[in-house]
């Protein structure tokens, strides 16, 4: 999410697209009630870093069913929790009500060829904004954030390698940085 390939003034807040993925542009606010076409998701305001609000939401107890397994999707959004107890602590926040066959999955940027100098102006782009700072983690601290869990094949790597024939666009990956991807299950 380069400034340069999403400036604000070409978001349409009124329109479900992959605009959702801009709302550092929006300033958190104009984003999406719901997605129109599906009456079957629902959208609420919360921060992750206050996982009881969130599992405690009345519009979460009454949507997901935790007697059956559930998805627990986190993708692109643990590296914007710096403290790397706060993420392993609030990841396990959202764990905690999981029954088994539930699966979490997560994505987090990873430094990847960028030397020290690229990673400091890159995390400095993000302090200055309402993400409020970013940090990238090595496949090892990523996978921990998936202890006791049963991770699966293909474990914490970059996305690209991720059911690479399912998906039509070559990718091989960002140049320097990457973003790494991992599968648990909750046994
Ligand atoms: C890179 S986008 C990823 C969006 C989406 N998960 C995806 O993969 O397309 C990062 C998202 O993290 C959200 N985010 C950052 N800090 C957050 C927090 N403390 N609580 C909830 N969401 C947060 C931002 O609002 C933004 O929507």
């Amino acid at each position: 999410m380069h400034e340069e390939q999403a400036p604000a003034w070409v978001v349409d807040p009124g329109t479900p697209s992959v605009a959702r993925m801009y709302d550092y542009y929006l300033g958190g606010k104009d984003n999406f009630a719901a997605d129109p076409d599906n009456p079957r998701s629902i959208v609420i305001d919360g921060d992750m870093r206050e996982p009881e609000s969130i599992l405690g939401h009345p519009g979460v107890l009454a949507h997901l069913d935790f007697t059956r397994p559930v998805a627990l999707i986190m993708l692109a959004v643990l590296h914007f929790v710096t403290d790397d107890a706060e993420a392993a602590q609030l990841v396990g926040a959202f764990r905690e009500p999981l029954v088994p066959g539930s699966h979490l999955v997560v994505s987090h940027i990873t430094q990847g060829e960028l030397d020290e100098d690229a990673v400091r102006r890159g995390r400095d782009v993000y302090t200055a904004t309402t993400a409020g700072g970013i940090v990238p983690r090595t496949a090892a601290q990523v996978r921990s954030l998936l202890d006791g869990l049963d991770v699966l094949e293909p474990g914490v790597v970059p996305l690209h390698r991720w059911r690479p024939k399912t998906v039509e666009v070559e990718w091989n990956g960002m140049p320097g940085g990457d973003i790494l991807g991992g599968v648990g299950r909750v046994t």
